[in-house]
């Protein structure tokens, strides 16, 4: 259970660990739960991610010599390294996604020197809201305005995700790294994973909620298993280049000549090519029917693409197929489906507003029931992407 707490809190606790408020600064980075378009990013795809309204924040002033001192207030933790001399933490540790921001920072020098900094944050862990990313941005940002030098979004953006692949070592993809930078307030972001390209839409927000609802199930099997999609993907490309010579991604097989040779490809090949290839075309749809504020056809695109996780990516758990099937049921929820990796972790539903109480109150129970676990529910609305956030001292 995550507690939120209040700007004056941190403040203090950071005057405690590092004696002085001095050039203090604050930097909030959210999490993010991606609407549609899932498994798609490493695959040159589409995805249509926010930013929600939970954050890491860090409290930070810089430093004369090249020491970083960071003290987490979610594991009562501190860790201490000089930027030389960076080397990953054994067994993993949270400390792994500061260092490897950094240690990219400082080799391409646009790191100078040192500081203190106090992590707090309300993004629960391991439930797949980007808790992660959130540090990894939240780090760079702070380093930005700290040493003064920008970093462009996009570079800002690759370099987080480099630290995930290369010193954290998970395969990740562009998507979260991405929402969290360049998230704005009441939109989604449509992004095109190949060529960066992305586009704002507006979240009508008039009579809809966006509720996540975590099935309290850690995402276990996550790293094998999302490698192994890669692959599994990487193969499907293979095998349809001998239709389609000139493809680079699944990205570049349209959904009509994927039906023509479908069956020739492997079955396991065949139902992950599936799913890539039909997601990517329902989450240009789900912008079309957003842009004209069709909220029940972008509901069904979300519950086609829940199908699809299920039965031909097979990311799905149990659990989320009991939370995104009694959400399904529920009249006035519009669309439900699991969100992010999978294996457990969070599903997103779009809820009607008038019944949105109802709605926490019904999944709660009968998720209770049929599962004995008690969910944790969050109502949250598209916040902004990473920034600087003014503190009264
Ligand atoms: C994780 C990764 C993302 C993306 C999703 C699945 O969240 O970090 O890059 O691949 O899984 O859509």
């Amino acid at each position: 259970m995550t507690i939120t707490l209040h700007l004056s809190t941190l403040t203090s606790q950071f005057k405690v660990q590092f004696g002085s408020l001095d050039n203090l600064i604050c930097i909030r980075s959210p999490g993010r739960v991606n609407l549609i378009g899932e498994h798609t990013d490493y695959n040159d795809g589409f995805v249509l991610p926010i930013a929600i309204d939970r954050a890491i924040y860090i409290l930070a002033q810089p430093r004369s010599d090249n020491k970083v001192n960071l003290y987490s207030m979610n594991y009562l933790e501190s860790a201490e390294f000089t930027l030389e001399t960076i080397s990953p933490t054994s067994p993993a540790s949270w400390v792994n996604y500061p260092k490897g921001v950094l240690s990219l920072l400082f080799a391409r020098r646009l790191v100078n020197h040192g500081f203190n900094a106090l992590i707090y944050g309300d993004i629960p862990v391991g439930a797949g809201l980007s808790s992660s990313a959130a540090l990894e941005l939240a780090i760079a940002y702070t380093v930005q305005e700290l040493s003064g030098c920008t970093l462009a979004p996009l570079d800002m953006i690759k370099l987080c995700q480099q630290a995930e692949n290369e010193f954290v070592g998970v395969q990740c993809g562009i998507m979260d790294q991405f929402i969290i930078r360049l998230a704005k307030e009441h939109t989604a972001l449509f992004i095109d994973c190949r060529t960066l390209h992305y586009e704002y839409i507006p979240i009508p927000n008039n009579n809809i909620r966006v509720v996540i609802c975590d099935s309290g199930v850690k995402r276990g099997l996550i790293n094998s298993e999302y490698n192994l999609r890669q692959e599994q993907c990487k193969q499907g490309v293979s095998l349809l280049k001998s239709y389609f010579p000139n493809i680079l991604a699944l990205r570049d097989v349209c959904w009509t000549d994927f039906i023509n040779v479908q069956n020739n490809l492997p079955e396991l090949v065949r139902k992950r090519a599936r799913h890539v290839i039909s997601e990517n075309q329902r989450v240009l749809d789900a912008v079309k029917v957003l842009q004209e504020n069709n909220i029940p056809a972008f509901g069904q695109l979300m519950n086609e693409s829940h199908k699809s996780l299920k039965h031909d990516y097979e990311v799905s758990c149990p659990e989320l197929d009991i939370l995104v099937s009694l959400a399904q049921q529920f009249d006035g929820c519009f669309g439900s489906r699991m969100t992010g990796a999978g294996f457990g972790g969070c599903t997103v539903s779009i809820v009607h507003s008038e019944v949105v109480e109802r709605f926490i109150d019904y999944i709660q129970a009968e998720y209770q029931k049929a599962t004995k676990i008690k969910p944790e529910i969050y109502l949250t609305s598209a916040s902004s992407g990473v920034s600087r956030l003014f503190l009264e001292i």
